[in-house]
């Protein structure tokens, strides 16, 4: 009945329904239990294996983004991630950067900071980015979310990777919104950079977070806060030849918070257990279900054409302010926010129909009022 095994996760007993993976995701058995033994494992033989470790994240997770493994460097968040990616450019004042306007302000703060060194950041309507990156000087980067925060609308990165390396330019993805709920192939989309985190659709913990730096852009991008675990060889601290890592750990300065990483590897493996395609269809035909349950007051504000649809249903419902709305949701046990004019719906693949059939039960009463 769904893709996950809802009993793997601890909030399907609580009485809640998340509907909110898009802004934070519950945790499973599976990574409370990975991270209850690296605290047990710290706890007696206080280095706790954390090189393995990291090691089998990485793997796990550069099969979920379609790269290699050598290619991923883990962040704290995504903000961070985009953050050292802009800090990492070596800018003049000619270069040009392209962002989409609806982005997450993570995804454009980093990018108007560059203004102050004289860049040329120029934000321009999501659906004009490609027109944008053809057109006017030369882009250095091109920046944009895979799949948008608010109403979830998806972009074909390949064809965006594409339009950028035909001028010359790096693609920068915020992927946050896709990776662990949609089949990912960032390689072979030919993406140069990307950018995710681990509490969201990859139901990991907060305070993990992933870079993909690819081997073309390693030579655009430095590290911008390398440390002894970016050089080679790393055992000698007292070897400062400073010759940095050949792969991404070379973004990695200092010491991994091992234990969220584990608890993030748990989460992968779960999801590839499944299977993301899996996943896909399962959400997929949740939001379709709830689409179709809607009262006649509700406008769906997403796009859900086939290359446009993603895990995140956003609709309005006349006269009804979508704050109010979640408020009182909430009371009634559904957790879900307020984003992008409307109410943002994005389940997982442990949400069950039954949970979509209650939650329009609700909406529907009001329908009626
Ligand atoms: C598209 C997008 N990018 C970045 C973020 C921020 O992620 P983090 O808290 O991992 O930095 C979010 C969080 O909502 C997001 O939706």
């Amino acid at each position: 009945l769904t893709a996950l095994d809802g009993s793997r996760f601890p909030i399907t007993r609580t009485g809640l329904r998340w509907f909110d993976h898009a802004g934070a995701s519950p945790l499973s058995m599976d990574a409370v239990d990975a991270i209850a033994r690296w605290a047990s494992a710290v706890a007696t033989d206080g280095r706790a294996t954390a090189e393995p470790t990291v090691a089998t994240v990485r793997a796990l997770a550069g099969d979920l983004l379609g790269v290699a493994a050598a290619d991923l460097a883990f962040t704290g968040n995504t903000t961070e991630g985009i953050g050292l990616v802009a800090a990492g450019i070596r800018w003049s004042d000619d270069d040009r950067v392209v962002v989409a306007e609806c982005e997450f302000p993570s995804n454009l703060y980093p990018w108007l900071m560059l203004r102050e060194r004289g860049v040329r950041v120029d934000v321009v309507p999501l659906a004009s980015l490609s027109e944008a990156v053809g057109s006017g000087p030369r882009p250095t980067v091109v920046a944009a979310s895979w799949v948008q925060y608010a109403r979830g609308e998806r972009i074909d990165l390949a064809a965006l990777a594409h339009a950028a390396h035909a001028r010359g330019a790096l693609l920068v993805a915020d992927v946050i919104q896709g990776t662990g709920a949609i089949p990912c192939d960032l390689a072979a989309w030919d993406v140069d950079i990307a950018v995710t985190g681990g509490h969201k659709w990859l139901l990991g913990p907060a305070g993990t977070g992933l870079v993909y730096v690819s081997e073309r852009a390693r030579d655009v991008v430095h590290p911008f806060a390398p440390g002894w675990a970016s050089v080679t060889p790393h055992d000698d601290y007292a070897d400062y030849r400073f010759e940095l890592l050949p792969d991404a750990r070379r973004f990695e300065g200092g010491t991994q918070a091992t234990g969220l990483l584990a608890g993030l590897g748990a989460s992968i493996m779960l999801l590839q257990t499944a299977g993301v395609p899996s996943i896909w269809e399962h959400i997929d035909g949740l939001c379709d279900r709830l689409i179709e349950g809607l009262p006649s007051i509700a406008t769906v504000l997403s796009d859900r054409s086939a290359g446009g649809r993603s895990g995140i249903v956003t609709f309005a419902l006349d006269g009804i302010d979508p704050a109010w709305a979640v408020g009182e949701l909430r009371r009634a046990g559904f957790v879900l926010r307020a984003r992008g004019g409307g109410m943002r719906f994005a389940p997982h693949g442990y949400t069950s129909p039954d949970d979509v059939d209650a939650f329009l039960a609700t909406i529907r009463a009001w329908g009626q009022r």
